[in-house]
């Protein structure tokens, strides 16, 4: 049997949980008091102007609560649902507080905790506090977004003509999966959450052809062959693969990306995107930022028009006859790492969740956060096999393939004495503590668990 590490905590100078409690909550809260006051100076409503208030005094309260270390309190919200798994977790925990606590409760605690300030006000209860960010940001991803518009045009047609031909090999799309998978996975690379102490340059210096192919080097552990041997044992007119969705903006872009050559190449007969509820993380993607998405795509950025209506069409048209389904579960914003998507869990959609993946060809587990949940942000020995460190998952019948670029503490399946020389060259760069070298963003792993184990 093997034992089950301790979770990272913020008061630990060497998580990267004490940096983002201390210096990124406060900022990414004082972003969301800014948006709110932008919107109540729009607003006609008395009514959306008092409650808009009463929020930003909420918001103010707990950014001094968590610079003070304040405990964190129940929610006592019955009507919201999920927060009563936050509120049984307090239970287990006992009295915590925003500086030492758990640093993965905290910060989904924290997320839940803007959310129900929303969702309690009815003038306010759609609101996306993160919505500007996230508009922005997409705004500001032209470049990358224009440039895989192009590739993927020329792509799906060159495909198109060597499926008519009878010409297309096997090799030649396992060689684009690999190439796209990449993609997707540095897409990743930056998430809004870090941009409250990044830059929109430094964004944009991470997408793009060139410096993906520079940062694919950075791959720490590889299981992409045993994720297409997967993918191909299936039976094709049973393959469906399913993304459990990170962020919107490019790296949703990323996925379409992706799932357009699966469904183009007949790879896959099916995709469905599993998306949030409720704002998330920041830059996390809802349903409703799909259709922001999609219509931005074709009004937002100038050039390259043909490219873009090209890839949008394609869409539609996957989208219109089913073969492309977005959709979304509770249980990816309550407080259960994704242990609990398992038939026991029937409070919150886990075991909804669970018998639906049992029919997946793949599931694309896509980020920083969902690995963090996959593994219980728990500080296993960074060379534990990926299948140890996501515990009943590796059993659960499920096929997780995660794409994640490193942005917190925990990491599995590396080589041995790997995480040692990245401490040590971390270090050697000027850094106080090593171990932070795995939430720098700058690596990344591919961890496949076909759920037999
Ligand atoms: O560790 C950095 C961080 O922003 C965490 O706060 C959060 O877990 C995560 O990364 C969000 O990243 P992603 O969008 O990749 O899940
Ligand atoms: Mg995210």
């Amino acid at each position: 049997m093997t034992t089950v590490p301790p979770l990272y905590y913020n008061n630990d100078p060497h998580s990267f949980g004490f940096a983002t409690a201390r210096s990124r909550w406060p900022s990414i809260l004082d972003s969301v008091i800014k948006d709110v006051e932008a919107t109540m100076v729009d607003s006609n409503s008395r009514t959306e102007v008092s409650q808009g208030k009463e929020i930003v005094q909420d918001i103010t309260r707990l950014k001094e609560a968590i610079m003070k270390n304040g405990e964190i309190g129940s929610f006592a919200k019955p009507d919201i649902p999920g927060l009563q798994s936050y509120d049984d977790t307090l239970e287990t925990l006992g009295a915590i507080t925003w500086l030492t606590g758990p640093w993965l409760f905290c910060e989904c605690y924290l997320y839940r905790r803007i959310d129900a300030y929303f969702k309690s006000r009815s003038e306010w209860v759609e609101f996306d506090p993160f919505e500007s960010k996230k508009e922005t940001a997409f705004r500001s991803s032209g470049p990358g977004i224009i440039e895989l518009c192009l590739r993927y045009k020329k792509m799906s047609l060159s495909l198109a003509k060597q499926q008519n031909e009878g010409s297309i090999t096997i090799d030649r799309l396992r060689v684009i999966f690999e190439e796209l998978i990449d993609v997707s996975l540095w897409g990743n690379a930056i998430d809004l959450s870090l941009l409250a102490n990044a830059t929109l340059e430094d964004l944009q210096s991470r997408q793009g052809a060139e410096a993906i192919a520079k940062a694919s080097k950075n791959v720490l552990c590889n299981d992409l062959p045993l994720a297409w041997n997967r993918l191909l044992s299936v039976p094709i007119e049973k393959r469906r693969v399913d993304f459990v969705l990170d962020n919107a903006g490019f790296e949703l872009f990323t996925d379409i990306v992706l799932s357009l050559f699966l469904l183009d190449s007949k790879l896959t007969k099916k995709v469905v995107f599993h998306c949030k509820t409720r704002p998330w993380m920041v830059s996390d993607t809802m349903i409703k930022d799909y259709d922001v998405f999609f219509h931005e795509i074709l009004h937002a950025f100038s050039g390259s028009n043909d490219e873009r209506k090209y890839l949008v069409d394609r869409l539609h048209d996957y989208k219109a006859s089913g073969k492309f389904q977005l959709v979304d579960s509770e249980f990816w914003t309550v407080d259960l790492d994704y242990w609990h998507l398992s038939p026991e869990e029937t409070k919150y959609g886990g075991a909804d969740l669970c018998n639906h993946f049992q029919d997946s060809a793949l599931v694309i587990v896509k980020g920083d956060l969902n690995y963090r949940k996959l593994t219980g942000d728990r500080k296993w020995p960074r060379d534990v096999p990926f299948t140890t460190a996501i515990g009943k998952l590796a059993h659960s019948g499920i096929h997780i393939l995660a794409l994640r670029t490193c942005k917190a503490d925990v990491c599995a399946g590396l080589p041995v004495g790997k995480d040692e020389e990245l401490c040590d060259y971390w270090r050697s760069q000027g850094n106080k503590y090593g171990e932070l070298w795995c939430s720098s963003g700058k690596w990344a792993v591919i961890s496949y668990s076909s759920g037999e184990n």
